[in-house]
């Protein structure tokens, strides 16, 4: 399996983070080292390869990527890269969990518990396609009034759910289909 990454974004408010202090606006492209493999009709190649490639909108729908979250420490974010869109990778903290729970019944936009959102017993993960549901951007962890995601192109305000709560965002961060392979192994796609 490859090692690839394509950028971390961990919370600036969580302790014991390695990267406190960093610009907020490069902690998108911070590298670090987690297991990542793009599989499926190449498997074994990292993302960056199949990117190259630029294969065709057929082969790259069936595309699937294996991470391992062992590497992903709480309060952190990964991004990876899944059928060139970005895909956030999230280890929870409990005061996140906590505040997702808690409005589990909300005046929500797009209603969704944050336990229909996560894998039964893995709360502590949370996996999101990372393009705002407005017109596509990329939202940044850490902004606006649910200590979310905000998306700084017209200011959609996502809570630690990745529910939407503020702005023209009509939905909330999509779920993509996933599955845990073992206890820290996920396959996407
Ligand atoms: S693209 Fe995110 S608010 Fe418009």
């Amino acid at each position: 399996m490859a090692d690839t990454v394509v950028g971390a974004n961990p919370d600036p408010h969580a302790s014991g983070s390695s990267l406190e202090g960093e610009d907020p606006n490069r902690r998108d492209f911070i590298h670090i080292a987690a297991g990542v493999a793009a599989v499926g009709l190449v498997g074994g190649l990292a993302w960056p390869f199949i990117d190259q490639m630029n294969p065709a909108g057929d082969t790259l729908a069936l595309a699937s990527i294996e991470f391992d979250l062992s590497k992903v420490v709480e309060g952190q974010q990964v991004v990876v890269k899944w059928r060139g869109k970005p895909l956030f990778v999230r280890f929870r903290t409990a005061k996140e969990i906590g505040a997702a729970i808690k409005d589990n019944h909300a005046d929500l936009r797009d209603p969704a518990t944050d336990e229909s959102r996560h894998k039964p017993g893995k709360a502590q993960y949370l996996i999101l396609v990372g393009t705002c549901t407005h017109l596509g951007c990329v939202p940044t962890f850490g902004g606006g009034d649910y200590g979310g995601w905000f998306c700084p192109c017209h200011g959609s305000v996502y809570d630690t759910s990745g529910r939407i709560r503020k702005g023209p965002a009509p939905k909330n961060l999509e779920v993509p289909d996933y599955a845990f392979l073992s206890d820290t192994k996920v396959k996407v796609g």
